[in-house]
């Protein structure tokens, strides 16, 4: 007894306490100061810097000292920000640069950076209301602007999440809790006499349904990958065939997952079809628009998009396409209970009001961070109109690069849709020998190699589709920063990296 009274004497004193996390307000306002002034130097010079540090892993792990232990004792604060502001502006990849075309990836707007300082320093929990009330409200509105924005029907629900990934893994417990035919949230996937659920959506979905697939029990072979209409969008009388199959070997279809703009080429599925389809046959429709949603708003989007207003529930991301800082995506849902029917639990040691929305009841998380202020505030900057015409010349400028590569000979462009176009280098000598496998194994490396090298260099950035057989490079603008000139310079720097690449790596063979 007397032991372990002694070992809970504390060997310190708690007068005057002062603790080495705090700052004064001094060195607070000092070093924030500081910290703007290099990060407006850093959005400032960002067309003139590399856009990577074409620097290794291991250069990488060197310049942070990536083995060295935790340190026993802290440090100066104010020279640790500034020497931590230097390390990441010279070994990191601007996403914010001019002519970064990679993935779906964009730079985060300014006021948006500054949203999320703001939303640091007054750090509400967004779990409940009471613990955030104003921050509540505003995320409230801001997920009422998306769905207005992209023509969602007012009086349904919504809550952002950390991005499309989980924007969409939210619809599909939503669909899982509605179609199921029982109560699986209680009983499981695997209740007595329960069905094996069936989920369809075409070949190239996301990576992300298998991942739903595989952790709300269903298991990633319930995923029907239904094949395309050789445009990349959902044939729908494959579609019919399947759940038709499935219903004859006794298992449940439950939702089918359209795709509003697909990862590898932009590609839009017949979503006015696909409800239709999902009236008949009662299924959740679903629609992945973390990519392309936004793009609802612009005049020349693809029209089949803007039937993501019949969807159950839609997935976007304001990551993408509203240019917001990492992490903002959101889930919509035309019924204002479906979230809650799927997540909701009141457990007794929570007090908050009934009269209000408290976040935590409508999705997985519990505690939560403000992302809303910074989708908020971008929406409230821009407005409808201003981003309507911003998300129309990201489509044009992609639209515009598939027209310059076209008119250039060693490019060949393989489509265009959204703000994606696919194309590859093809050396002059070589483009009537397309079809010859060896040349196009060979191309396959060439392209790669050129995709490498660009990521390297430091010019431009772009990434990859794998259409059929190709390895095709893919340039996607969600970017406010490119320009045409950005694009034709696209051209330019893959025409002469490919010309660089063919004469080192042609193999002696196809010369
Ligand atoms: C169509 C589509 N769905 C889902 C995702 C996943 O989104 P996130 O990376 O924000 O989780 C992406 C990402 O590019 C996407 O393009």
């Amino acid at each position: 007894m007397g032991d372990t009274a002694a070992s809970q004497t504390p060997t310190f004193s708690l007068e005057g306490r002062r603790t080495p996390v705090d700052l004064s307000p001094e060195e607070f306002a000092e070093m924030g100061h500081r910290l703007v002034d290099d990060v407006a130097a850093l959005l400032a010079g960002m067309r003139d810097r590399p856009l990577g540090p074409g620097e290794t892993p291991e250069q990488i792990r060197t310049h942070l000292n990536a083995s060295a232990a935790l340190p026993e004792e802290g440090t100066d604060a104010a020279s640790l920000l500034k020497e931590t502001t230097d390390l990441l502006t010279t070994h990191s990849v601007y996403n914010a640069h001019p002519r970064f075309f990679g993935y779906i990836t964009a730079g985060a707007a300014p006021i948006g950076i500054l949203g999320d300082f703001l939303a640091s320093a007054l750090n509400p929990n967004m779990g409940g209301w009471s613990l955030s009330p104003m921050a509540s409200e505003i995320e409230d509105q801001a997920v009422r602007w998306i769905a207005d924005l992209v023509g969602f029907p007012e009086g349904g629900g919504g809550i952002l999440v950390s991005g499309g990934n989980m924007a969409n893994m939210l619809g599909f417990w939503a669909a899982r809790a509605a179609k199921a035919g029982w109560d699986v949230r209680v009983s499981g996937v695997a209740a007595a006499g329960a069905k094996a659920l069936r989920v369809y959506c075409v070949r190239g979905t996301h990576t992300w349904i298998q991942k739903a697939a595989d952790l709300s029990g269903l298991g990633s072979d319930s995923v029907r990958w239904i094949e395309s209409d050789g445009h990349d969008r959902m044939d729908l009388d494959a579609l019919r065939a399947s759940i038709v199959a499935d219903l004859a070997a006794g298992d449940r279809p439950i939702m089918v997952v359209g795709t509003g703009g697909s990862v590898s080429t932009g590609a839009v599925d017949p979503l006015p079809e696909l409800r239709a389809l999902c009236d008949e046959f009662d299924l959740w429709f679903h629609v992945d628009g973390a990519y392309g949603a936004f793009a609802a708003a612009a005049e020349n989007a693809p029209d089949d998009l803007r039937a993501l207003s019949l969807a159950d529930s839609v997935a976007l991301d304001p990551h993408k396409w509203l240019y917001a800082p990492l992490e903002a995506g959101c889930t919509l849902v035309r019924d204002p209970g479906a979230l809650l029917a799927a997540f909701s639990y009141r457990p007794d040691y929570y007090y908050f009001q009934q009269d209000a929305k408290n976040f935590f009841e409508h999705g997985i998380q519990n505690s939560r961070g403000f992302r809303a202020l910074k989708v908020w505030l971008q929406l409230k900057q821009v407005g409808r109109a201003g981003y309507a015409k911003m998300i129309a010349e990201d489509i044009e400028l992609a639209r515009r690069f598939s027209e310059i590569a076209e008119e250039r000979e060693e490019l060949e462009v393989f489509g265009h849709s959204l703000s994606i176009t696919t194309y590859r280098y093809v050396p002059t000598d070589l483009a009537s020998r397309r079809a010859d496998p060896a040349v196009g194994t060979y191309l396959n490396e060439l392209n790669e190699a050129i995709q490498g090298r660009m990521e390297k260099g430091g010019d431009a950035f772009v990434s990859n589709a794998v259409l059929g057989d190709v390895y095709a490079l893919r340039m996607c603008v969600v970017n406010f920063r490119t320009t045409l000139e950005d694009v034709i310079a696209l051209a330019d720097i893959t025409v002469d990296l490919g010309h660089a690449a063919d004469d080192e790596l042609r193999p002696d063979a196809l010369r």
